[in-house]
């Protein structure tokens, strides 16, 4: 799809409404991970040194359509002021009275963040009426939040309609990088494809089989798969009403000749705690009474020799229970070896997904993919083969 960027784009003293995503995860009243900041910096300061006025837009967390002074974008803008290292201006609305008086008050390369969008039942219903209002406060709207793009809401969808529209340089590395990924991959593509359950990735399973050359299944949704084909899987974490589809997924595969690899052999425990006992064996072999928490070594051994044989991977989804250690052994091995073929420049890899992320920072590899997106259910319902509300809107 084509898109309007930022480049060549003459901003000097025009009001710039930035729809950013500062939807950030807070502990105790601070923000606990700024990696979404830190990547919304370079479109503020591009367009804060070009003499812009950037107007930043953005919902937090789900008051649906109420004002929660929990829920307020306050701490986050004063978050934002000392990750960008200058002075951040708010507004204790995002329409209205407060915000036209602190856009007035503005001069060339001043930052301002407007309240949460999300206080109004107009953001989510998408309003013309209030994607009015916050059109009145701008002159060009310039979105960034690719992780919120697969919501039609005013400030994602309809203002881009209302304002001449652009892509800023997040927007345009995420759309970048997916389309290398997914869109024109070097073949052969692999999908590594984790997590608890199969019933939530089924659109994604269903896409990803038609695209790609090799699909990898780990995490408890591979046992889904395992139970599937017949292989008794003792306690583990598994949905024996999706065993049909799990069947249908393989056919589907099998016709369009893509390669699904399963678990060959697993790590397995009698109980789910932080380093209980485990035991290794082949996935034929799952005691009774044992579950399935992990990959075994064979198989990390065997996802990361065919994808020496790949150029493109793109990933979601832990491959164990990681966040229960050992059972992060997997995904970190398979992603430290990822890593070592992005470096060596024989694979283009790109992950995406909250697990996924935290994941990749666990295993300390975040810098070594060739891109780690920060959207959650965005880059999901893009590997999906959904269209992007928020991404459909900027086309140009
Ligand atoms: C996210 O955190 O994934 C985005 O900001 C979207 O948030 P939402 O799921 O509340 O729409
Ligand atoms: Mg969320």
């Amino acid at each position: 799809m084509a898109f309007r960027t930022l480049d060549g784009l003459a901003v000097r003293g025009r009001r710039v409404l930035l729809r950013a995503d500062l939807n950030v995860p807070m502990q105790d009243g601070k923000v606990s991970d700024p990696t979404r900041l830190e990547r919304l910096c370079p479109t503020i300061r591009e367009l804060a040194e070009k003499g812009a006025k950037v107007i930043v837009l953005s919902h937090f967390d789900r008051p649906k359509g109420r004002r929660v002074p929990s829920m307020s974008l306050r701490p986050v803008a004063e978050a934002l002021s000392g990750v960008l290292g200058r002075p951040v201006a708010f507004a204790e609305d995002c329409i209205g009275a407060p915000a036209e008086t602190a856009v007035a008050a503005m001069r060339e390369g001043d930052v301002l963040v407007l309240e949460n969008t999300r206080f109004h039942p107009g953001e989510e219903q998408n309003d013309a009426a209030f994607a009015d209002a916050l059109a009145r406060l701008g002159d060009l709207y310039v979105n960034d939040a690719f992780s919120a793009a697969h919501r039609a809401h005013a400030s994602t969808e309809a203002l881009a309609r209302r304002l001449p529209a652009y892509a800023g340089r997040l927007m345009q590395a995420e759309l970048e990088a997916l389309e290398r990924a997914l869109g024109a991959p070097a073949r052969p593509l692999a999908a590594i494809v984790g997590g608890a359950k199969v019933s939530t990735k089924l659109d994604l399973l269903g896409n990803l089989v038609e695209r790609v050359n090799l699909l990898v299944i780990g995490g408890a949704m591979a046992n889904t798969f395992l139970a599937a084909r017949g292989i008794a899987v003792g306690r583990s974490l598994q949905e024996p009403d999706l065993h049909a589809t799990a069947r249908g997924i393989e056919a589907k595969a099998k016709a369009a000749g893509c390669e699904i690899l399963l678990p060959i052999d697993a790590v397995v425990a009698h109980e789910f705690r932080a380093h209980a006992p485990t035991e290794t064996v082949p996935v034929g072999a799952v005691p009774a009474e044992a579950m399935i928490l992990d990959l075994g070594p064979l198989t990390c051994a065997a996802i990361l020799d065919r994808l020496a044989e790949c150029r493109t991977l793109v990933w979601n989804g832990p491959l164990g229970a990681f966040e229960t250690p050992p059972f992060d052994t997997a995904t970190v091995r398979v992603a430290r070896g990822v890593a070592g073929l992005t470096r060596a420049g024989r694979l283009l890899s790109v992950a995406g997904g909250g697990d996924t992320v935290a994941a990749l920072r666990q295993a300390g590899v975040t810098e070594d993919l060739s891109y780690v997106s920060a959207a959650g259910g965005a880059f999901l319902e893009w590997l999906e083969g959904k269209t992007l509300p928020g991404v459909a809107a900027l086309a140009a």
